[in-house]
């Protein structure tokens, strides 16, 4: 097994989902977590339910789009876990609105926080990578990017953004120890898929005809952020069932 000992891990929106299978997962593997969640109640379930397996995570309430709440968050991570090597940019939100519906104040939502906060939690543990000249930032994006999705303009662009960010990031820290890669899943069963999908529905389109499973995304998330992957950066590992071929 690809173990993560004597890292710690951030991982946003870790409260429920995918998050949360993400921060189990490599915790299970060694790292010390530190989930964030804009739901604290979530963040500590999914805390408690690592501690419980003898492992160490910490719940932090958290936006991970407010670029305070971001600081003050960092600063507790490090105080209680230590410098942070790796770095998943999970949280992120939807909705849906055709396009003539879709308004403004949607479109800068969605890109609060699925782009500018991955851009801000990026930010604020650069430096510390720098420092140790180590760094994994794992960013979650989306098969709608890649494949593009009736009424999810805003949604789609968040979610392309966040591959162009992680590809640029992956040039500049290249020679820096930092890898930097996104991994877009497709139809993973979770709330947020329930808020605009019936799973059964979905598995049946599905070329494996079903939907994912969280921990099918966490298992690829533990993989760029092992010392195994050192040698992958800029990459799009895309979890999705067959549904698109990058
Ligand atoms: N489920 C899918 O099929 C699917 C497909 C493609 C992409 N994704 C992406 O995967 C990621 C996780 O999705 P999920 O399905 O687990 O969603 P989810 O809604 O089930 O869980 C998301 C978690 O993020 C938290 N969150 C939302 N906004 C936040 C903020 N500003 N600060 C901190 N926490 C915040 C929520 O409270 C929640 O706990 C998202 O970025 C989503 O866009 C999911």
């Amino acid at each position: 097994m690809m173990l993560l000992n004597g890292r710690t891990a951030v991982v946003t929106g870790g409260g429920r989902g995918i998050g949360r299978a993400t921060a189990i997962v490599l915790a299970e593997r060694g790292a010390a977590v530190a989930v964030w969640d804009l739901d604290a109640t979530g963040a500590q379930e999914t805390a408690e339910t690592i501690k419980s397996a003898g492992h160490t995570a910490i719940a932090v309430g958290c936006d991970a789009s407010d670029p305070e709440q971001i600081t003050a968050a960092a600063e507790r991570t490090r105080a209680e876990l230590g410098s942070v090597g790796i770095l998943v940019n999970n949280a992120g939100i939807t909705n849906y609105a055709p396009f003539t519906d879709l308004t403004e104040e949607s479109w800068d939502r969605m890109i609060q926080i699925n782009l500018k906060g991955p851009f801000l939690v990026t930010k604020a543990f650069v430096p510390e990578m720098l420092a140790a000249g180590h760094g994994r930032i794992i960013n979650i994006s989306s098969s709608s990017a890649q494949t593009g999705a009736p009424a999810l303009a805003h949604y789609a662009a968040s979610k392309g953004g966040v591959i162009g960010l992680t590809k640029a990031l992956a040039t500049e820290f290249a020679d820096k120890g930092i890898t930097v890669n996104n991994v877009p899943p497709g139809f993973v069963d979770t709330p947020l898929l329930r808020q605009g999908f019936d799973p059964a529905a979905v598995a049946a389109t599905m070329p494996m005809k079903r939907a994912g499973r969280p921990e099918e995304i966490a298992h690829a998330v533990a993989y760029l952020a092992s010392d195994e992957a050192a040698y992958v950066t800029g990459q799009t590992l895309s979890v999705n069932g067959g549904r698109y071929f990058v």
